[in-house]
């Protein structure tokens, strides 16, 4: 769940566009438009984000608070939740979504690098801040790209926020069980993106620190924060995922609506407290 939440908080801000924008038509936003459009997630690229998407979408009417807030909360709660996952700063006031996403305009691992460096320009990123996000693909599964390996890992220690990723998709081949994606490996090689590729391999402090700012730019694009509220300090330091999961039959832990509701219901009573 909290690999998928990450996903979701990319998906969510990944259609937004400049290009479009400067159009004058709707171009999306960081804006949980996925908890407010019941057909975003129906969307073929938006496979796999079913069960995260329902989990969330009672909880904007059930706190009172915009579907962006409680999505990109998520993503970033996502992140935390992996075992090693850095604090990424949390900002809320985000409005209601404006417009239904726009469709076409999440990558895919056939992209080519040039195509997929310039879709993150249109959002507002620089290289190296893509090169920093897609090392989320350490705590990646894929099930859709070849079903016949669904469940297979892109990197060799998914469990753990690392930046094993980065060497694990640049050697000549793959460890076993381990799926790479060919955008990925494109990435490793291309010549506009290896350098920072290969910056971040055996170097956590700098992937953790240019990750953040990253991720943090992704929650909010299509906002100013000056217009929105800083609430890191409200975070918790860790997450204990056990005590919002319960087992299914397979024994894996899943979020529980229930209980997550009622830690985030706990979470916020300082902050309504002030
Ligand atoms: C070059 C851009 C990207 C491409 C082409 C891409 C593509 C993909 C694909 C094909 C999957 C597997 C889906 C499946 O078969 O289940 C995936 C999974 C995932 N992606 Fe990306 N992605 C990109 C960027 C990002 C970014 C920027 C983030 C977050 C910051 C992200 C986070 C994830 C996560 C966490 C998963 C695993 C979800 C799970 O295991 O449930 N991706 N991505």
């Amino acid at each position: 769940m909290p690999r998928a939440a990450v996903r979701l908080a990319f998906h969510d801000a990944g259609t937004f566009s400049l290009r479009l924008g400067a159009l004058g038509l709707p171009n999306g936003a960081a804006d949980g438009s996925f908890l407010w459009d019941p057909d975003e997630v129906q969307r073929v690229e938006n496979n796999g984000l079913q069960a995260i998407t329902a989990a969330l979408t009672p909880l904007p009417a059930h706190f009172g608070v915009s579907p962006g807030d409680v999505l990109q909360l998520a993503g970033v709660l996502g992140v935390l939740a992996c075992p090693g996952g850095p604090r990424i700063d949390a900002w809320v006031g985000r409005p209601q979504p404006a417009n239904v996403a726009p469709t076409g305009l999440l990558p895919s691992p056939f992209d080519t690098v040039e195509h997929l460096t310039g879709r993150f320009a249109d959002m507002g990123f620089a290289a190296t801040d893509l090169i920093a996000l897609v090392g989320a693909h350490g705590t990646a599964k894929q099930r859709f790209v070849d079903p016949s390996r669904a469940g297979q890992s892109m990197d060799s220690t998914v469990d753990i926020w690392d930046v094993n990723f980065y060497n694990d998709t640049t050697i000549p081949d793959a460890p076993n069980g381990v799926f790479r994606l060919q955008s990925d490996v494109n990435f490793a090689h291309n010549a506009s993106t290896t350098a920072e590729f290969h910056g971040y391999i055996n170097n956590q402090e700098d992937w953790d620190q240019d990750y953040r700012t990253a991720h943090l730019l992704m929650s909010t694009l299509g906002y100013n924060t000056a217009d929105l509220t800083n609430c890191t300090e409200l975070m918790p330091a860790s997450i204990n995922l056990t005590q919002i999961s319960t087992p299914d039959a397979g024994g894996r832990l899943q979020v529980s609506p229930m209980l997550l509701a009622a830690a985030l219901e706990k979470y916020r009573a300082p902050w309504l407290a002030m």
